[in-house]
């Protein structure tokens, strides 16, 4: 779609950003809801993060997402943190207020939750949840599922002190488990998520015995490719239901979408075909 002079501006800023799929993701939808807006990718060095972010309301931006590097620095950089965004230490969405201040939040936590209740129907009472990994990634979803009130939360990391940290910091649902316990720690767990890179294409595959997790927990790998990694084969081959991580992917971008552009966008089936050809998949 061509756009006007009216257009609505977003984009994604990052160092690189080339990589980024947002362009194409809020795209689609730009189109798909006939919206004149764009979205483009801002290559963006750490060094000016803080004069591109000021910039923002001088260009009428309406917001921008944030990807690696600056998610964790953008914290100090705007003028208001959702609590969310605090605690999970990362902000990846920014929305030009009206008043031109800058509002920082982080949609990973919604994405994560939204993906896998459609995904699988599961509910947060159901059980124990395990977390393998200890990055970003995992404080965000960690931090999800106790917004969504798991009643234990039980982290598993190769190096044992940000799994300590990470628990210490989320109180007392949360406890670390030593690496070598991964697999034993499943038992009694209603939910498995893969928060690591591991099993992605190019990454070493995720070592991760699955003999005493339960057959009806649900296991969410946050790795998209591919699509069905290979945790994710040796969990359906013994019956448990699994969940992907494109889903996490594309839900996460709907509320920044909708704040700029005004439209709640749907997850569909067009949409992920859409996004897996471009991922080659
Ligand atoms: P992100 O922000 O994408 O989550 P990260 O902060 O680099 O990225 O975290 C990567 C996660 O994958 C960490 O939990 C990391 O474990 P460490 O804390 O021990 O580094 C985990 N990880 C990466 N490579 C790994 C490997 N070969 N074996 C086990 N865990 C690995």
């Amino acid at each position: 779609m061509t756009i006007s002079g009216k257009a609505l501006l977003a984009g994604v800023m990052g160092w690189p950003v080339a990589h980024s799929r947002s362009p194409r993701l809020h795209g689609f939808w730009l189109e798909r809801y006939g919206i004149d807006g764009a979205y483009v990718p801002l290559p963006v060095a750490p060094a000016n993060l803080a004069a591109a972010l000021r910039a923002l309301p001088l260009l009428g931006f309406r917001g921008v997402n944030l990807t690696v590097p600056h998610k964790e620095v953008a914290l100090a950089l705007c003028d208001e943190v959702d609590p969310l965004a605090h605690r999970i230490g990362a902000v990846n969405t920014v929305v030009v207020r009206d008043d031109a201040k800058l509002r920082g939040s982080n949609t990973d936590a919604f994405g994560f939750l939204e993906n896998l209740r459609e995904a699988s129907g599961w509910r947060a009472a159901d059980g124990p949840a395990v977390v393998i990994g200890a990055g970003g990634a995992a404080r965000a979803i960690c931090v999800a599922l106790l917004e969504a009130g798991v009643p234990e939360l039980r982290i598993a990391n190769r190096t044992a002190e940000r799994a300590q940290s990470l628990a210490a910091e989320l109180g007392a649902v949360a406890r670390a488990v030593p690496w070598a316990e991964r697999g034993a720690c499943q038992a009694g767990a209603a939910l498995l998520v893969n928060a690591t890179s591991l099993g992605m294409a190019g990454q070493p595959p995720l070592d991760l015995p699955l003999d005493t997790l339960p057959s009806e927990a649900v296991v969410n790998d946050i790795v998209y490719a591919p699509l069905e990694t290979a945790l994710l084969a040796a969990a359906r081959a013994r019956g448990n239901p699994v969940v992907d991580g494109l889903g996490m992917l594309l839900h996460q971008a709907r509320p920044a979408f909708e704040a700029w552009f005004g439209v709640m966008p749907a997850v569909d089936e067009e949409l992920r075909r859409f996004v897996l050809a471009d991922l080659g998949g």
